[in-house]
């Protein structure tokens, strides 16, 4: 068991090359075919074991009380597997509501970084668990890199790891709900005005991935773009001025609003970056392994 002492972890954000919604399931959820990539963009968290468990975040927009994902995903330990309680700092880089997964990585995050300190320590299995009851994307960031997802986003299979592909992020003002998305998509599909979404198979996916993603891109849909951008014009007309910039592939990632854009050179995107300067806030990244 590791000694009890302060300690750092990094939790990095995602975006979806796709994300199919295939239909409503029972339990209110939707059935999706997506492809998870995480980047380099992270937050970090500080934990220091042996204190109260408590939150402290250097944004202020940021909750810190019980409907922290990271409050939940600490207490969950505690109760379930005998975690230390401890004092938590996360230092927010990740925007909020900006379909980047941030506050999903933040809790992946957490149990990984408790789960060796525990009485009784979890399997992958018991993580998996968890991370699926804090939300959807959770389990993606127990392992991060490339992954073909299934179900709620929680039958996961890596793919080839799709590292070092220079990107573009926007992040507009605009914040969407996640739930407020897939309700507009499922009305736009009740009264016929958008189509029903079709799945592509893990077969396709994996052979776009053996490669590159990029060889690919008509497959790289995201079904939440048209519901969306029908209620935000301001984000489609943010993926046009993007496209502009020549990237090989661009979309919005998950529910928005961030537009990501990736390049199949890091020169082209700095020149893109450069060409975006004074509009939205735009910043560069990179794809990123597994961790
Ligand atoms: O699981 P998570 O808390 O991220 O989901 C947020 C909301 O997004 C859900 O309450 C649901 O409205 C919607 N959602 C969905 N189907 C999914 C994932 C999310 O309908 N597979």
């Amino acid at each position: 068991m590791q000694s009890p002492g302060s300690f750092e972890v990094l939790a990095h954000a995602k975006i979806n090359w796709m994300l199919r919604i295939l239909g409503k399931r029972p339990d209110g959820f939707h059935e999706l075919e997506t492809i998870f990539q995480s980047i380099s963009l992270h937050d970090t968290l500080r934990f220091h074991p042996g204190e109260p468990l408590s939150l402290a975040c250097d944004d202020a927009t940021i909750p810190t009380d019980d409907s922290n994902l990271v409050m939940r995903a600490a207490r969950a330990m505690i109760d379930r597997f005998g975690a230390p309680e401890c004092r938590i700092e996360l230092e927010k880089r990740i925007p909020a509501g900006g379909g980047l997964g941030g506050g999903s990585s933040d809790a992946a995050a957490t149990l990984r970084a408790l789960a060796p300190l525990c009485k009784t320590p979890p399997s992958q299995d018991d993580l998996a668990r968890v991370a699926l009851e804090l939300g959807s994307d959770v389990p993606f960031f127990l392992s991060e890199g490339t992954a073909y997802a299934t179900g709620r986003g929680e039958r996961l299979v890596a793919l080839q790891s799709q590292a070092g592909i220079p990107l573009v992020l926007l992040l507009p003002d605009e914040r969407v709900m996640t739930p407020e998305a897939y309700r507009l998509l499922r009305r736009g599909r009740d009264e016929g005005r958008l189509p029903e979404g079709e799945a592509v198979g893990l077969d396709r996916c994996t052979l776009a991935a053996r490669g590159s993603l990029l060889d690919d891109v008509a497959m790289l849909v995201n079904d939440l773009e048209a519901p969306v951008f029908a209620k935000l014009p301001r984000l489609a007309q943010l993926l046009e001025v993007l496209r502009t910039t020549g990237p090989a592939w661009a979309r919005m990632s998950g529910s928005g609003s961030t537009i990501v854009g990736a390049f199949r050179e890091r020169d082209e995107r700095d020149r893109a970056l450069e060409a975006l300067r004074g509009g939205v806030d735009a910043i560069g990244a990179e794809t990123a392994s597994r961790s």
